[in-house]
């Protein structure tokens, strides 16, 4: 569905995608995990052909994407990172005007926010000014522009960063129900909970390149699918097992408490980090 090869973006100076190769199948629900200047809006951007890759190609359901392309315009929603919401218009203003944009007829569009608002349980906004919408509303206003031309791909741009934990899980509910239905998702974030919880792929990009990827059971079976963590010597120490019998073995004989769970993808970052820090 999307296709990235060897894909590098140098800006000036800056290698900020550094032949990154990926693919998102369809339906899959795929986190782009990365910190800071790790290169996720750079791609996000190149995908919807804000920028042009300097080296390497991209495909969109089989059409090339370029500037000067527009096939796979139609195929592709972006919910970017900043709100770029028409302020001092109304939601439904907005939606209208993204529809105009987009070459829908204004009674399709009609027919389309009806649905969408109702969806996203945004109807009683309709009318409000996009200014006095809370931050966790003009997200979900973002979402629902993104979504109008009926996209089959829904990409979105670190969604919940600046959300109180309410409105994040709503954002998480409402992009849930959209795979659900069969929208694929590729989503960028920094956050390991929000990957973790709704993603079936997971990619890890840092300084531009891809480290690991997998579904979050393949990235635990790395390190060890089952997790002893105890407090020693002034530090958490965590151990890794192939199955809860030998994790439980090695906990026996631990003289401090203990806890044993399920690893997480933050275990299996700090395990990684923690190699390359002391390697
Ligand atoms: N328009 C630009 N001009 C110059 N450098 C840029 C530009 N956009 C991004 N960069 C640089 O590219 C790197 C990756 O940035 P970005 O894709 O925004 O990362 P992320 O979204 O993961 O935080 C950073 O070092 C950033 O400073
Ligand atoms: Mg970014």
């Amino acid at each position: 569905m999307i296709r990235l090869e060897t894909v590098t973006k140098i800006y000036a100076e800056t290698l900020s995608v550094d032949n990154l190769s990926m693919q998102i199948a369809p339906g899959d629900f795929y986190g782009l995990l990365g910190p800071n200047g790790a290169g996720k809006t750079t791609t996000i951007r190149m995908i919807t052909a804000l920028t042009n890759p300097t080296k390497g190609k991209i495909m969109v359901n089989g059409c090339p994407v370029h500037r000067s392309e527009t096939r796979f315009k139609a195929k592709l929603g972006l919910v970017p990172q900043h709100n770029n919401l028409e302020p001092e218009l109304t939601v439904i203003e907005n939606l209208r005007l993204h529809a105009m944009l987009y070459g829908i007829s204004s009674a399709q569009a009609a027919k389309r926010i009806k649905e969408l608002l109702a969806f996203a349980e945004l109807e009683k906004k309709a009318r409000a000014v996009v200014n006095t919408l809370s931050g966790g509303m003009k997200r979900k206003v973002l979402i629902v522009r993104a979504l109008m031309h009926e996209p089959r791909v829904l990409l979105l741009d670190e969604p919940t960063v600046g959300l109180d934990v309410f409105a994040r899980r709503k954002v998480w509910d409402l992009l849930k129900s959209l795979n659900t239905r069969g929208i694929t998702i590729l989503l960028t974030t920094h956050y390991l909970e929000e990957a973790e919880k709704l993603c079936n792929r997971i990619g890890l990009l840092n300084e531009g390149r891809l480290i690991m990827e997998g579904s979050p059971e393949e990235l635990a079976n790395i390190v060890g699918p089952v997790v002893v963590e105890h407090f020693s010597n002034d530090r958490t120490a965590l151990h890794f097992f192939k199955s809860q019998q030998e994790a439980l073995e090695y906990a026996r004989s631990l003289q401090v408490e203990f806890n044993i769970r399920k690893t997480g993808l933050e275990d299996v970052f700090v395990r990684l980090t923690d190699e390359r820090v002391s390697a």
